[in-house]
C-alpha cells in the first residue's frame, strides 16, 4: 500500500540484529524511526501490525486505555510462538485490562514500594560482597554471569518471595524455555506445567506453614486461590532474576568497551544512580517491543490505527529518539536520562523497579571498585549475545582482572 505508514515495505518481527553494533536497535527498526516511525510490519506466524517507534507515539499508545494489553484478544500480536502459548493458557495481570489487572497488580504495590526496597540495600550488599568473594577467591577469571550477574538478583528475588534458592537450577532452566524465541509450543507447555506445579505446591506448604514472604502474604489475603498464587508468582520470579541479571551482565560489557565512560564512574561513583538510567536507555534490554491492540480508531503519529489492529512499541528505539535524547546513540553515564522507557510506560509500567535500581546500582558500583582490573576474557567477537532471546543480553561474559 501506499497510505499513511505504509511506503516502506512491511518490516520482519522480531527484526534481526545481523551486522552493525550490537547494543543498537535492529537496523530494521532503527530505519523505521527514522523514515517512517509509524509503519506496518508482519510478525513471525505471519499476521500483520503497526510497529510504533518513537519516543512520544510510544508512550502515547502505552499511555492510552484505548490500548488494550489483554492477550485473549483476538488479533492479539504475539512476539514468539512460546509468548502466544505462555499468555494464552495462564494470562497474569501483565496481559490483562484494568480493572483486573489493577485488583491484581494492588496486592504487590506495598511489596515493592521504593522505601521497602531501598530497605533491602544492606542485604543486597552483603550478597553482592558474597558471590564477589566467592568468584575471586584464589582465580583470576570467571565467568560473569553465572557466578554473579545471575545469582545475585535470583537470591534476592527468592528471599522476597520465599522460593528456596535450592530450587534455581530447576526454575532457571523452565525459565530461560519460557522466555526463548525458539522454544516450541510444547517445549513452553511442558515447561510452563511444571514450574506452575512447583509453585502449587510451594504455595499449599505454604498454607501449611506461613512465612512472612510475599506467597506467603498472598495467601493469607484470601482473594487467591493456589494456582492463581502460582501464576503471580511465576511472573514475579521470570521477571525477578532474568531482566536484572542481563543488565548488570550487558552494563559490565558496555562500560568496558566504552573506557572513557567506565572511567568517569570509577573517578566519581557519586555518579552511579543516573549511570544506571543511561544504561538502561542504550541497552534497553525488553529488545523486540511491548504488544498492544487498538480497541478503538485512534490516530498515532498521523496514521490511523483501527480498532482490532495489533501495536508492538519498539522501546528501544523510543529510548535513541533524537528529539527525546540527543547523541542518543552514544553511552554517556552524565546524562539525565530519567524519561527513557525502559521499564515500560503507563498503568503496566514495570513494578519491580525499585528494587531493579537497587541491585543495578550495588552490583555495578560493587564490581568496579572491587575488580579495578576487569577486563573481558574473549575476543568481543566471541561474546555469545542473546539474540535468541526475549530479555536481551548475553549467555555468558568470561572476564578476568
Ligand atoms: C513490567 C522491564 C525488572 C516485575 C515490565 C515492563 C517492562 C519491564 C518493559 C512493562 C511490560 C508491558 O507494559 O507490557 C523491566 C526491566 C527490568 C525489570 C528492564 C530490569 C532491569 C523487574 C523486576 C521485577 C519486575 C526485578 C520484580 C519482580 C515486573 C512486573 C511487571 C513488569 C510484575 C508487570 C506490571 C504490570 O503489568 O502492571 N517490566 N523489568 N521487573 N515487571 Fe519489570
Amino acid at each position: 500500500g501506499t497510505g499513511p505508514g505504509e511506503s516502506l515495505p512491511p518490516l520482519d518481527l522480531p527484526a534481526a540484529r545481523t551486522a552493525g553494533c550490537p547494543f543498537d536497535p535492529a537496523p530494521g527498526v532503527e530505519r523505521a524511526l527514522r523514515e517512517e516511525p509509524v509503519t506496518r510490519a508482519t510478525l513471525w506466524d505471519g499476521s500483520s501490525c503497526w510497529l510504533v517507534t518513537r519516543h512520544q507515539d510510544v508512550r502515547e499508545v502505552l499511555g492510552d486505555p484505548r490500548f488494550s494489553a489483554d492477550a485473549t484478544r483476538p488479533g492479539f500480536p504475539f512476539l514468539s510462538a512460546g509468548g502466544r502459548e505462555l499468555i494464552a493458557t495462564k494470562p497474569t495481570l501483565l496481559r490483562m485490562d484494568d480493572p483486573e489487572h489493577a485488583r491484581l497488580r494492588r496486592m504487590l504495590t506495598a511489596d515493592f514500594m521504593v522505601k521497602k526496597m531501598e530497605a533491602m540495600r544492606p542485604e543486597v550488599q552483603r550478597l553482592t560482597d558474597e558471590l564477589l568473594d566467592r568468584m575471586t577467591e584464589g582465580r583470576t577469571s570467571a565467568d560473569l554471569v553465572a557466578e554473579f550477574a545471575l545469582p545475585l538478583p535470583s537470591l534476592v528475588i527468592c528471599l522476597l518471595l520465599g522460593v528456596p534458592y535450592e530450587d534455581h537450577e530447576f526454575f532457571q532452566e523452565r525459565s530461560s524455555i519460557l522466555l526463548s524465541l525458539r522454544s516450541t509450543r510444547e517445549e513452553v507447555r511442558a515447561a510452563q506445567d511444571e514450574l506452575l506445579e512447583y509453585l502449587v505446591r510451594l504455595a499449599e506448604s505454604k498454607r501449611q506453614r506461613p512465612d512472612d514472604a510475599i506467597i506467603s502474604r498472598l495467601i493469607s489475603r484470601g482473594e487467591l486461590n493456589s494456582s492463581e498464587v502460582a501464576t503471580m508468582g511465576r511472573l514475579l520470579l521470570i521477571a525477578g532474576h532474568e531482566t536484572t541479571a542481563n543488565m548488570t551482565a550487558l552494563s559490565t560489557l558496555a562500560l568496558l568497551r566504552n573506557p572513557d565512560q567506565l572511567a568517569r564512574l570509577r573517578d566519581d561513583p557519586s555518579l552511579i544512580k543516573g549511570a544506571v538510567e543511561e544504561l538502561l536507555r542504550y541497552l534497553t534490554i525488553v529488545h523486540n517491543g511491548l504488544p498492544r491492540i487498538a480497541t478503538k480508531d485512534v490516530r498515532v503519529g498521523g496514521v490511523t490505527i483501527r480498532a482490532g489492529e495489533g501495536v508492538v512499541c519498539t522501546l528501544n528505539t523510543a529510548n535513541r529518539d533524537e528529539d527525546t535524547f540527543p547523541g542518543a546513540g552514544g553511552l554517556d553515564v552524565g546524562r539525565d536520562a530519567r524519561r527513557h522507557v525502559a521499564f515500560g510506560f503507563g498503568v503496566h509500567q514495570c513494578l519491580g523497579q525499585p528494587l531493579a535500581r537497587v541491585e543495578l546500582q550495588i552490583a555495578l558500583e560493587t564490581l568496579l571498585r572491587r575488580l579495578p582490573g576487569l577486563r573481558l576474557d574473549i575476543p568481543f567477537e566471541d561474546v555469545p549475545f542473546r539474540h535468541d532471546m526475549g530479555i536481551y543480553g548475553v549467555h555468558a561474559l568470561p572476564v578476568a582482572w
